[in-house]
């Protein structure tokens, strides 16, 4: 299960329906080529981050067209994108990112966001992990995210907060849509979450002062990196957790 196949679901969902003017709520280099790659009128691309702003114009700087946009800015902002509407709306692992860039505000957003969504909004999100008893594989994702949200707290910055399926439907539904379908995808986890989330750890190391600290955390990272991969090499991936795709329209 890739990223892609969320892509292939929400584009069986729209089916023959036209995209016209897309928003991708939440952007990132993978929504983006997404939706670059689709036959939107136009498509407008918001991101908190204004770092990130600047690296996906010079990523995208082939595929933009003068109608489309991507722009720095925060959902928080009562003012952000005033007045304009969109066909289509993603809200592509938005919600659980919040908690770095608005905290709190994943209570007003669906609210917030309504009124610029026309015709569909489709919302992807990761499950918040359940305990993985004896679960090896499950343990070992947990003990790896455990681990990166240690290292980013210790750096004094903030973490990802994921929010169950459940409770994005409840928000939906008082928020003013009407949800449509909900379909869940098993997680086989590879290499490359196992590389990318303790990356994550080490870069965050520099941040911290603590230097016994830092020589723990080090050595722990560098043990449970060679426990995945060696359990990834037997198992061939990592089965545990899962991605929903919502599916609602405006009522
Ligand atoms: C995890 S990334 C999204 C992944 C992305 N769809 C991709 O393809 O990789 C979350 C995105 O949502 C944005 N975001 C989070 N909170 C936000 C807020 N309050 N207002 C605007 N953008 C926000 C982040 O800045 C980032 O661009």
């Amino acid at each position: 299960m890739t990223t892609d196949a969320l892509f292939k679901h929400i584009e069986l969902l729209q089916g023959a329906r036209p995209w016209g003017r897309v928003l991708d709520a939440g952007t990132g280099s993978a929504s983006l080529r997404w939706i670059t790659g689709l036959n939107t009128m136009s498509w407008t691309a918001v991101t908190a981050d204004p770092q990130r702003a600047r690296k996906l114009r010079n990523e995208f700087s082939d595929s933009q067209r003068d109608s489309d946009r991507i722009l720095a800015g925060n959902w928080s902002d009562p003012l952000l994108l005033g007045g304009e509407t969109f066909d289509v709306v993603l809200a592509d692992y938005l919600i659980g990112s919040m908690d770095r860039f608005s905290p709190y505000f994943q209570y007003r957003f669906l609210r917030r966001l309504r009124p610029h969504v026309a015709t569909r909004l489709y919302l992807v999100g990761l499950e918040p992990y359940r305990e993985a008893g004896d679960d090896a594989g499950g343990r070992l994702v947990l003990e790896i995210a455990n681990l990166r949200d240690a290292c980013i707290l210790h750096a004094g910055h903030r973490c990802h907060r994921e929010y169950p399926s459940d409770w994005v439907i409840g928000e939906l539904e008082s928020s003013g849509f009407s949800v449509e379908e909900e379909k869940r995808f098993p997680i086989i986890y590879g290499t490359k979450f196992i590389n990318e989330q303790l990356d994550v750890c080490r870069r965050k190391l520099e941040f911290i002062e603590n230097q016994e600290l830092v020589g723990g955390l080090r050595s722990r990272i560098d043990k449970l990196r060679e426990e995945a991969l060696a359990f990834y090499d037997v198992h061939r991936g990592i089965r545990f957790g899962y991605y929903y795709v919502i599916s609602a329209r405006p009522v």
